[in-house]
């Protein structure tokens, strides 16, 4: 391979990714959802931000009973959001602007509305169109029982029964059902499915519950205590993260790898950090996620373990690490980082936060001031780190948590099922303000799906563009000097004597440090390049308002040059 053409299989190694959630991103004909020309009218902006791929969340036709995770049709475009002609042409011009592109891929479970879980609830029990699926017959006298007391991951059971009297295996929710990745049809379908997005021109994949396709059920089925125990060995488990998931990996690799350049994929995997290696082998999927800075406090120890940790995971599974803080899943991080110091776990967001949350999200609890700070402080150091960068759409304008939605207008399942006890996702979904004015903000010329609050005026892209104070204009340059300054995978931690302060160098000597207490620090020599607490050359602000040669300010990290 020659140098060129490798450099350009390397491209994801150490890429800032953009997840949009299409829905909420900008919509173009005014029906209040985003869609595909949304996405075309705004590559430019996409551009200018310096990103080098786009994610997109799934656009496929859906009822959405999970915000699109519910997939009708692997092969299109739901009407609402687009057509084929339209992703073609929004692939092309991301590629014209020098974008790639990577999509969602939902394996685990297609929607009820799949002319797969259709065609079996049409068929008797024991056909072959049923063993696409995971169907069972009940418990009890009359099987009206559920095989398992198993609960799904948005609450309530994860069965549901058909009207024969059968039950169907749902991890999420009941309009989706679980694949039996054990049937041959499956494979076939998904191998297809990729190759179909493939020679439309897209660079990878991200694989949704990438964890969770392999199952091993007994006729007795565990219960679900013994499920949530934990004392399964690795890789035995019955639902997630089962060694055999990994030969499914392999084939895909296969066909990833007819293409020039390879296609890359992303697992989205919620397993220990030791397990994730194999997800991330070049002969899997290549790379995958690592939720441990969006599971960690901002704070020193936990930052630097973590990084520490998956630096080597990295290295070992051959791949380069991944660093998230926000996603459509989870409270957005410029809001955790504002709200009363918590014990920090939970997939979905910490507790303390969903708890905020649930208390109706009350505004004296939630320090905007020190979340933002916070989160442009973490937001910088990792941009630094080697490996990708995935970036959450609306973070790049410090966009906190929607806390108040009205119940009539919510949308997660979570919220549903579990009867309002989870607020879900919704929050983080609200779709975006583009403007301070205008009925949606800008994000379309009618009323967006979900509600947006009167003070996402103060975050639209129009008034932070060309306001160097603005996290706009932070993501922006600092993307811009990321591009610049990308060097080999490597760092050297920097001891500068406190230990609340974080730094570490790359080969070329770019330095980062992070100030992990409220009070500044001095920094050490070298040209500042650029800081989390405000561009240096806006210097009418105090000392402690923005970084200088003197110091960096509470909360914020800053680049230098050595
Ligand atoms: C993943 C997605 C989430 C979805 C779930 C079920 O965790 O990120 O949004 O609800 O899978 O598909
Ligand atoms: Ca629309």
């Amino acid at each position: 391979m020659g140098e060129q053409s490798s450099a350009a299989a390397d491209w994801w190694r150490q890429a800032a990714v953009y997840q949009i959630y299409p829905r909420s991103f900008a919509d173009g004909n005014g029906d209040g959802i985003g869609d595909l020309q949304g996405i075309i009218s705004r590559i430019d902006y996409l551009a200018a931000l310096g990103i080098d791929a786009v994610w997109l969340s799934p656009f496929y036709p859906s009822a959405l009973a999970d915000g699109g995770y519910d997939v009708d049709d692997y092969r299109d475009i739901d009407p609402r959001i687009g057509t084929l002609a339209e992703f073609d042409e929004l692939t092309r011009l991301l590629h014209t602007a020098g974008i790639k592109l990577i999509i969602d891929i939902v394996p685990n479970h297609s929607s009820n509305r799949h002319r797969w879980f259709v065609e079996a609830l049409e068929s008797v029990p024991g056909s072959s169109a049923r063993d696409r699926y995971i169907f069972r017959d009940g418990k009890g006298a009359h099987g009206e029982l559920p095989p398992s007391d198993w609960q799904s991951v948005f609450g309530g059971s994860a069965w549901t029964r058909v009207p024969d009297g059968q039950w169907y295996l749902h991890l999420f929710a009941e309009e989706q059902p679980d694949l039996n990745w054990d049937n041959p049809d499956v494979h076939a379908e998904f191998l297809d499915t990729l190759e179909f997005w493939g020679d439309r021109g897209v660079d990878g994949f991200r694989i949704d519950v990438a964890h969770a396709l392999k199952k091993d059920l007994p006729d007795e089925l565990p219960d679900e205590a013994t499920l949530l125990e934990g004392t399964f060995a690795d890789g035995e488990h019955p639902i997630w993260d089962r060694d055999e998931v990994h030969q499914i990996y392999a084939d895909w690799r296969k066909l990833f790898n007819r293409y020039s350049p390879p296609l890359t994929a992303v697992a989205e995997a919620w397993v220990p950090a030791h397990r994730r290696v194999r997800y991330a082998s070049p002969e899997g999927l290549g790379q995958a996620f690592n939720f441990d800075l969006l599971r960690a406090r901002f704070a020193v120890d936990e930052f630097r373990k973590i990084i520490t940790e998956n630096l080597d995971l990295a290295a070992r599974s051959g791949a380069s690490s991944t660093w998230v803080f926000s996603n459509h899943d989870v409270i957005r991080h410029a809001t955790r980082y504002g709200l009363p110091a918590a014990e920090a776990t939970g997939d979905f967001g910490p507790p303390a936060a969903r708890d905020w949350l649930k208390a109706g999200a009350p505004p004296e609890q939630e320090d905007r001031e020190a979340g933002s700070a916070k989160a442009r402080a973490a937001t910088l150091l990792a941009l630094a780190l080697p490996g990708s960068a995935y970036l959450y759409q609306g973070e790049e304008l410090g966009l906190p948590e929607v806390g108040s939605i009205p119940a009539d207008r919510r949308q997660d399942p979570t919220f549903f099922r579990t009867e309002g006890e989870e607020i879900g996702r919704d929050g983080c979904r609200v779709p975006l303000p583009w403007t301070a004015e205008g009925i949606s903000f800008g994000f379309g010329a009618g009323p967006a799906h979900l509600p947006q609050p009167d003070w996402f005026a103060e975050y639209a892209v129009s008034v932070q563009a060309g306001d160097p104070q603005s996290t706009l204009e932070l993501y922006r340059s600092a993307l811009g000097l990321r591009h610049q300054l990308q060097t080999d995978e490597q760092l050297e931690w920097v001891d500068l004597g406190d230990p609340q302060v974080l730094a570490f160098r790359r080969p070329n000597g770019w330095l980062s440090v992070t100030n992990f207490t409220g009070t500044p620090v001095p920094l050490p020599d070298g040209e500042l390049l650029i800081s989390s607490a405000g561009a240096s050359e806006t210097s009418e602000t105090s000392e402690t308002d923005s970084a200088d040669r003197h110091g960096l300010p509470g909360y914020a990290t800053a680049w230098l040059q050595q």
